[in-house]
């Protein structure tokens, strides 16, 4: 029994099947073997495919197998020619390759590889005629061909078409066409891709590639659990397991990608297909038999079917701050267009399983992050407290990491704490890690694990293509695997369609802002912050140049988004007073600003709304320029332009100033203040507005009250006074700080990049209503909030 398991544990591993043409029942003929990269002179071919090939040549001298190699390209064959010779110059050799055999090899190499212009149906007809005639001149036998389509998906369809018309091997042979993602951007494009497809190829010749499945601690996950299954079966569940983590931190920005990626972004560029491959690997059933492809991909899957549906409460977004500009300059757009592409996000997946159930999974990536590095961790529950010397071992986390790259170690390597077990070498191509490095690992010093790491490191492309000719279906993406992926992700990313992402300033300077919070079923930001930029530090480093505020504004409540979302919170928000004044007194008194501000919400209000109670809501004046309300600048005419007209309220509802008693207007002796807060006093229970809009000037004023008014003094107890501005008209009537700071509720609407210079001041100053009127805002026993947008608090 045992020399058997241990067999199929060695047959397992996925690294040691390199150059083994033998696997499971895919038993291989010996034989010829066609490679065509079509797409061959780009940028993924010219970085690793001809690498890889070349690596695939080298190791399979002596198993029989002999090659041809075409690189096709659209260009002409003069043209092609010299460009894909001049990628070819580069290949190399393994280190411990002699030189003059690493010649010889390259070489031989070079001699079995010629450009191919592969452009209309005629030229995949020649290239199936010339190489059905290599194979019969040469007198061999085919073992098959394989197409590597390096070109963009929407291309896969019609090349799949012309390899199936064209180019399919007769007899026994195989025909394996290797394709990249995208493969669609959603499920139903999926869908239609592999539909397409399918009418062209069996689903077992097609090769849908994740080169994350190549890195050397992915396939070495299945591995890993079986060996170590003795140490794992107890611990790999619910009881035991905290939470698992998987992480990819970038660094780079997405210049030069912006088109491509601003239709995709992070959920659909790394979430759906490498971040979700790893938790797959992590969270299946390990295989009986390792090296069963079909075993393997029918565990994956149905994982896939226990996965609870993942929504908005369990996801957050966020995008780096250069990101729209760069999005306006690369799309050509004008300014005032921003992107709501998510550059970073967090999501929370739970699997509905005895064994998993209620364990937090959290996937999660960005660009412009503190660091570079790729890890999964799996976090176990320490039940130790450490009453005495905390910094033992017993008392640190219990964690296996698999490290795929970067971070603090130069080489991925799988580290199990020492506290849980030694875990056991997978195979030849794994060693046991012993010198203890002056470096940590997640927060801990390297000397707390037992670390793994391959002997030799391997490129993921190199892998999987020896993969694609040993037909290892198993680390590469099935039909019905990445349906229901796409199955997971699409609805979330229909949801997350009308989400503002949170801006974050990139780097170091990132701080916490990015930080989660999980708690049994949802997944949020741990704080609220948002970034203020301050001038002064403009030309430091990003993080000299960003202060972080905690959802607060001078020390009341605020809400930032761009300027549309900020609009819909709003709006959203004033309904929501209306609705509570009207359930509970009958009745809403909002006081409204004029100027351009609000014009945006008072229309939101008029098209959106059709709920608001208007009929129970009074509209009052927050302040009246001293003029005809007839005429299209006074603050009246516009909140009627743009707001009453549309909407049914009654009207004996709507309040505006007297700013014309007598035919004249805002003569002190006519009294029209006095009327107005006497109309207030009768209607208004304690004269204290539910809802009061206001905004501020350039110079620090709100409603009418400008600086050097000493409002406070001259106004006394009055509500409403006449006022004199600096511009024309000079003459105001407004409400009183008086009377603004008796409201429940004050909102503060401040949008546009114009503002951000002053609201970056009123971050600072102290409250000095003479020189900044608004900062005379507090109302007594109601609540400030400020309304923010991210072009006037981010500049
Ligand atoms: C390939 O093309 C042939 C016709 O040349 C067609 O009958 C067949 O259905 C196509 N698809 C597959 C998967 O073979
Ligand atoms: C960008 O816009 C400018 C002005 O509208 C135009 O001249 C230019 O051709 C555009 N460039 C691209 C790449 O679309
Ligand atoms: C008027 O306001 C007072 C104090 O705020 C409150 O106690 C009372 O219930 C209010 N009356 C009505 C009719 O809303």
């Amino acid at each position: 029994m045992w020399p058997v398991l241990k067999l199929l544990l060695l047959q397992a591993i996925c690294s040691a099947q390199r150059g083994v043409l033998t696997e499971g029942k895919q038993t291989q003929q010996a034989g010829h073997v066609s490679v065509v990269i079509v797409g061959g002179t780009g940028d993924l071919a010219k970085k690793y495919l001809w690498q890889g090939f070349f690596q695939l040549y080298t190791s399979q001298a002596g198993s029989g197998h002999t090659f041809s190699f075409y690189g096709g390209g659209l260009s002409p064959d003069d043209q092609g020619t010299p460009v894909l010779f001049d990628i070819l110059k580069h290949v190399a050799c393994s280190p411990d390759t002699p030189v003059e055999r690493c010649a010889l090899l390259k070489d031989q190499f070079l001699h079995l590889v010629q450009y191919r212009q592969l452009k209309t149906p005629e030229d995949y007809r020649a290239l199936g005629r010339h190489i059905q005639e290599t194979l019969q001149g040469e007198g061999m036998v085919e073992a098959g061909r394989l197409f590597y389509l390096s070109v963009p998906a929407f291309a896969y369809a019609d090349i799949a078409d012309q390899v199936n018309s064209s180019c399919r091997p007769a007899g026994g042979a195989w025909l394996r066409v290797v394709l990249e993602k995208p493969f669609g951007h959603d499920l139903s494009s999926a869908q239609t891709l592999a539909t397409q497809l399918g009418g062209s190829l069996k689903d077992e010749e097609m090769y849908r590639i994740d080169h994350y499945l190549g890195k050397q601690v992915v396939s070495n996950i299945l591995p890993f659990r079986k060996v170590n299954q003795k140490f794992l079966d107890p611990i790999w569940n619910r009881q035991h397991i905290e939470r698992v983590e998987i992480v990819l931190k970038e660094t780079l920005d997405v210049k030069g990608r912006i088109p491509f990626y601003d239709q995709y972004g992070v959920i659909r560029d790394v979430m759906q297909n490498h971040l979700t491959e790893i938790m797959t690997l992590l969270t299946m059933k390990v295989p009986q038999i390792l090296s069963s492809s079909e075993e393997v991909l029918r565990n994956k899957l149905q994982i896939f079917s226990h996965l609870q549906p993942v929504g908005t409460k369990q996801a957050v977004i966020g995008q780096y701050q250069a990101y729209t500009a760069e999005v306006r300059e690369e799309l050509n757009k004008t300014t005032d267009q921003f992107s709501v592409t998510p550059t970073f996000a967090a999501v929370m997946v739970h699997i509905d399983s005895a064994q998993y159930d209620g364990v937090p999974i959290v996937l999660s990536s960005g660009k412009m992050l503190d660091e570079r590095v790729a890890y999964a961790r799996v976090l176990f529950k320490n039940d130790v407290f450490c009453v005495q010397n905390p910094d033992h071992i017993h008392c640190k986390p219990k964690q296996i990491i698999f490290h795929f790259g970067h971070g603090s170690l130069e080489h991925p390597a799988v580290l199990v704490t020492k506290n849980l077990f030694k875990p056991e070498l997978v195979d030849g191509e794994w060693r046991e890690v012993t010198e203890h490095k002056d470096t940590t690992v997640l927060g801990f010093p390297f000397s707390d694990y037992y670390v793994q790491a391959p002997k030799v490191q391997r490129e993921p492309y190199a892998e999987l293509i020896g993969h694609i000719l040993s037909g290892r279906k198993d680390c590469f993406i099935s039909a019905e695997n990445l349906l229901a992926s796409w199955g997971l992700w699409t609805p979330l990313l229909h949801s997350l369609r009308g989400s503002y992402p949170r801006i974050y300033p990139g780097g170091e300077a990132n701080g916490n802002l990015l930080d989660l919070r999980l708690s049994a079923t949802e997944l949020s930001y741990a704080s609220d912050s948002v970034v203020i930029i301050s001038p002064e530090t403009m030309g430091g480093t990003a993080s000299e140049s960003f202060q972080v505020t905690q959802g607060k504004f001078r020390g009341d409540d605020m809400v930032s988004a761009w300027g549309e979302e900020l609009i819909v919170r709003l709006a959203t928000d004033l309904q929501a007073a209306a609705e509570a004044a009207v359930s509970e007194g009958g009745a809403f008194h909002l006081a409204l600003s004029g100027g351009s501000s609000p014009l945006a919400l008072f229309e939101r209000l008029a098209q959106h709304h059709l709920s608001f109670p208007w009929r129970e809501t009074h509209v009052w004046m927050v302040d009246e320029r001293c003029m005809s309300l007839r005429e299209p600048e006074s603050n009246f005419h516009s909140v009627h332009e743009h707001l009453l007209q549309h909407i049914r309220i009654p009207y004996y509802n709507i309040h505006p100033m007297p700013v014309m008693l007598r035919q004249r207007l805002c003569v002190e002796e006519d009294g029209g203040a006095l009327l107005y807060e006497k109309e207030i006093a009768h209607a208004v229970n304690g004269s204290a507005f539910h809802f009061v809009l206001l905004g501020v000037g350039l110079d620090g004023h709100t409603a009418s009250l400008f600086p050097g008014e000493k409002a406070h003094e001259r106004h006394g107890d009055s509500l409403v006074a006449l006022t004199e501005s600096p511009v024309k008209p000079h003459q105001r009537m407004s409400l009183t700080l008086k009377a603004i700071n008796k409201a429940q509720r004050v909102g503060l609407l401040v949008i546009g990049k114009l503002k951000h210079e002053l609201l970056t001041q009123l971050s600072r100053v102290k409250n000095k209503p003479n020189k900044w009127p608004i900062t005379g805002v507090h109302p007594a026993n109601g609540k400030l909030v400020w309304y923010l947008d991210y072009d006037a608090l981010l500049g």
